[in-house]
């Protein structure tokens, strides 16, 4: 492959996995455990806000037992030594951050930080109390202290950046990379951005477990860890783009 002037990369669950975060869809997955209507909708958090609490904090509370792992570095590796890059992430762990990522898209919030109900400002909030299950966070932001809610986008919502991913896929040229890593497909609208990049020229490579469902819209399929494939694909790339 001649080398991108620009590089796109969404990630989903499946880069995490190494690092022992559950996926959603597969056998043990999130979504096996738990109905998406009783703790990822507003209606959920209105309904029932000690359940759906209870569960982000437990989410909250495992980022403090993992760590990045190698497929998050190949990508830290891709960014700082490739062509210019934004990351798009599927994810509300913070391992791309702790890989040291920077130009990076958290789209489906993050569970690091902590939004007030009253104002919508957010805040970083992993302190002891605030990952305390059976109490809500409240914010320093309001006069009389409201309530926070998970700052994650739940069904139904709207998801973060959309325009800062739209105006990255227009700059796509032809020639220019799409890369997917570990993403089933299921979820609009992360999982249109393979084909939209397509349509515009770029060619699109993904990294992932096993088939997807969009797996006809890549124009190359590496199938296997991402944390064995994803290394050796990105050494690859950089050594046959600074031959050129
Ligand atoms: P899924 O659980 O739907 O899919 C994870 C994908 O990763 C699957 O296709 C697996 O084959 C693949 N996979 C698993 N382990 C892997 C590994 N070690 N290396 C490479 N691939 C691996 O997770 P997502 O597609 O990320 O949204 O889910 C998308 C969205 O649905 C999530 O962001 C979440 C969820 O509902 C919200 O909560 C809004």
């Amino acid at each position: 492959m001649l080398r991108p002037e620009r590089i796109v990369v969404l990630t989903g669950a499946g880069i995490s996995a190494e690092s022992g975060l559950a996926t959603f869809r597969g056998d043990d997955g999130l979504w096996e455990g738990h109905r998406i209507e009783e703790v990822a909708t507003p209606a959920a958090w209105w309904r029932d806000p000690e359940t759906v609490w209870r569960f982000y904090t437990l989410r909250r509370r495992a980022l403090l037992d993992v760590e990045p792992n190698d497929a998050h570095r190949a990508l830290t590796r891709l960014e700082r030594e490739g062509p210019e890059m934004l990351l798009i992430t599927q994810n509300v762990d913070d391992l791309h951050q702790r890989a040291g990522s920077g130009s990076l898209l958290p789209m489906h919030g993050q569970l690091r930080m902590l939004r007030c109900e009253q104002s919508g400002r957010r805040q970083e909030r992993m302190s002891e109390a605030d990952l305390d299950a059976r109490v809500f966070a409240e914010c320093t932001c309001c006069s009389t202290p409201s309530r926070m809610r998970p700052d994650i986008v739940w069904f139904g919502e709207i998801p973060m950046g959309m325009e800062r991913i739209h105006a990255a896929i227009d700059a796509l040229q032809h020639g220019d990379l799409c890369l997917v890593v570990g993403t089933s497909g299921h979820v609009h609208p992360a999982a249109g951005i393979a084909a939209a990049a397509r349509s515009v020229g770029a060619i699109t490579v993904l990294v992932n477990l096993d088939a997807p469902v969009n797996v006809g819209d890549f124009d190359e399929v590496h199938l296997g860890l991402a944390g064995d494939v994803l290394p050796e694909l990105v050494d690859a790339w950089l050594k046959e783009w600074s031959d050129v």
